[in-house]
């Protein structure tokens, strides 16, 4: 299993130009800890962009948020997994034996499979949104029974707001991974962003990987930006 860097910052690199996202990935080795590619990236530049991006070397969290039949999802992983991400998503709510095949086909992979985290409740719902889908309770509660069903089914971790943090930390076990986006910087701007929470705060409460993307790719100077957040971590 590949283990995760010591520095927490992966770099989301949402571009669709493998071109851009490659000279980033050059720039940033040595600021940050990783990368993330996901759906905009994946689906305009596919392995080819992927493997591009891998040259600089740094790990890569690859975000495709699988969610399909059991089978479905094995067969994404293990077509997944030449690719040697370090992290790969799939949906929590695709169920206990969606996630328990995803398990069995990443550990084709041996010493080098990639963690294998869950989504829980996409932060872009509320407890309305769940409520229209028959989901009772708050997204809080959802949340921490996803991220239950997904440890009971092996999963190395979730995906969680940094508001979360401190309830998932109590109730699943330590090695349970915490990867959490919505992350910013004294200073930077929110975007589209609603709760955020400041990179040295996330990581005091437990986060294993902070995603930051728009203030280190926006910046004037990215590097300049990832070292000053990992700077902030010391
Ligand atoms: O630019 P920014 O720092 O907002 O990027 C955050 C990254 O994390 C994006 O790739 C976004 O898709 C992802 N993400 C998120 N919120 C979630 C899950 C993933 O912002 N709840």
């Amino acid at each position: 299993m590949s283990n995760l860097p010591a520095n927490p910052v992966f770099c989301a690199l949402d571009t669709t130009d493998s071109v851009r996202a490659a000279t980033l990935a050059h720039s940033l080795k040595g600021a940050v800890g990783g990368l993330k590619l996901g759906l905009e990236f994946f689906y305009a530049c596919g392995h080819a962009g992927y493997r591009t991006v891998a040259e600089a070397g740094l790990p890569l969290f690859l975000d495709l948020k699988l969610h399909d039949i059991p089978n479905t999802v094995a067969g994404g992983v293990r077509a997944l997994l030449p690719l040697k991400p370090s992290i790969m998503t799939i949906h929590a709510g695709g169920g206990l034996a969606m996630m328990k095949a995803a398990v069995e086909a990443a550990a084709e992979a041996g010493e080098q499979r990639p963690l294998i985290v869950g989504v829980t409740v996409l932060t872009s719902l509320d407890q309305s949104d769940l409520a229209a889908m028959g989901v009772q309770g708050s997204t809080g509660e959802q949340v921490l029974r996803l991220a239950e069903l997904a440890e009971k089914a092996g999963l190395d971790g979730v995906v969680c707001s940094a508001h979360e943090i401190g309830a998932l930390r109590r109730e699943r076990s330590p090695g349970f991974k915490l990867i959490v986006p919505g992350i910013r910087p004294a200073g930077a701007a929110i975007g589209d962003q609603k709760r955020v929470m400041s990179p040295a705060d996330a990581l005091a409460l437990g986060a294993d990987v902070l995603v930051i993307g728009r203030p280190i790719t926006d910046a004037p100077d990215p590097r300049a930006a990832a070292e000053a957040i990992r700077a902030s971590l010391s």
